[in-house]
């Protein structure tokens, strides 16, 4: 049985590299973890350096920074998977819920397209850190984002606007060392339970979404819950499988 995402984060302390470490304190208090002055290499820390906030895994060197910049320049690049399967076929024409925002980086990419896209994230230190670097962006395209901090199932049954396609990003189920490559991912996978509610959620989108609900997969697991996808977009390390809705 997976740990809850409460007994998850209470293995983290909050620390600053920084002369000054009210601003630490500060987070501590607000995220209710206990500040550290002086840190063990066994730690799992969420530390305020010169550049940043971030999260330092214990033994590893170099913390996970969540950097919106680095996104957006990434984003540019290419004709997108997944801007075709959440049907993006002219720009700023749809309105998308991505439901399991994480740190953001397929909502940076999915708000390039979107009319507007609303980000919920459930874990308050993943969704503090995301608010945290969005504050340092003035890129246009960020008055069409909405972060919001709330369990996307209980939010998306009260939620009374229209939405054309709701993004779902479960993590993964856990297989092999591959999936812990990432250093995003390994740092997700310490915070958060793996197998939470996501049956419920893809129950929840499909009700509300009135064009599409995509999920991301990996390319080696089944549809999520079992239920099969309308039709596939393939990449090379993950798929996007599409519901369509009416
Ligand atoms: C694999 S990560 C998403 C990664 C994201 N697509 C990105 O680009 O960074 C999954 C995230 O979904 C969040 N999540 C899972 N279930 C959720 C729910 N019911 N409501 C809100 N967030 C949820 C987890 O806390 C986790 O941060």
């Amino acid at each position: 049985m997976a740990k809850s995402v409460a007994t998850l984060s209470q293995d983290l302390v909050v620390s600053s590299t920084l002369a000054d470490a009210d601003t630490a304190q500060a987070v501590a208090k607000y995220l209710q973890l206990p500040f550290c002055s002086k840190i063990k290499p066994t730690d799992y820390v969420l530390i305020e350096l010169a550049r940043g906030w971030a999260i330092k895994l214990p033994y590893n060197a170099k913390p996970w920074f969540v950097d919106w910049q680095c996104y957006i320049d990434r984003s540019h690049h290419g004709k997108h998977l997944l801007w075709r399967a959440c049907g993006f076929k002219q720009p700023n024409r749809l309105t998308v819920i991505d439901a399991t925002a994480g740190w953001g980086c397929d909502a940076c990419m999915l708000a390039m397209r979107a009319k507007q896209v609303v980000m919920i994230e459930q874990h308050k230190v993943i969704h503090w850190l995301l608010a945290d670097s969005m504050q340092r962006l003035s890129e246009p395209f960020m008055e069409r984002v909405r972060l919001v901090h709330a369990d996307a199932n209980v939010w998306l049954s009260t939620y009374k606007e229209p939405v054309d396609v709701i993004y779902l990003d479960p993590m993964y189920p856990e297989r092999n060392k591959r999936a812990l490559s990432h250093k995003g991912m390994q740092v997700a996978q310490f915070l958060v339970n793996s197998a939470t509610d996501s049956f419920s959620l893809l129950n929840t989108a499909l009700q509300v979404a009135r064009y599409r609900v995509v999920v991301k997969r990996p390319i080696w697991a089944g549809a999520l819950a079992d239920n099969k996808p309308d039709f596939i977009y393939r990449g090379s390390r993950c798929r996007y499988d599409v519901y369509q809705v009416n």
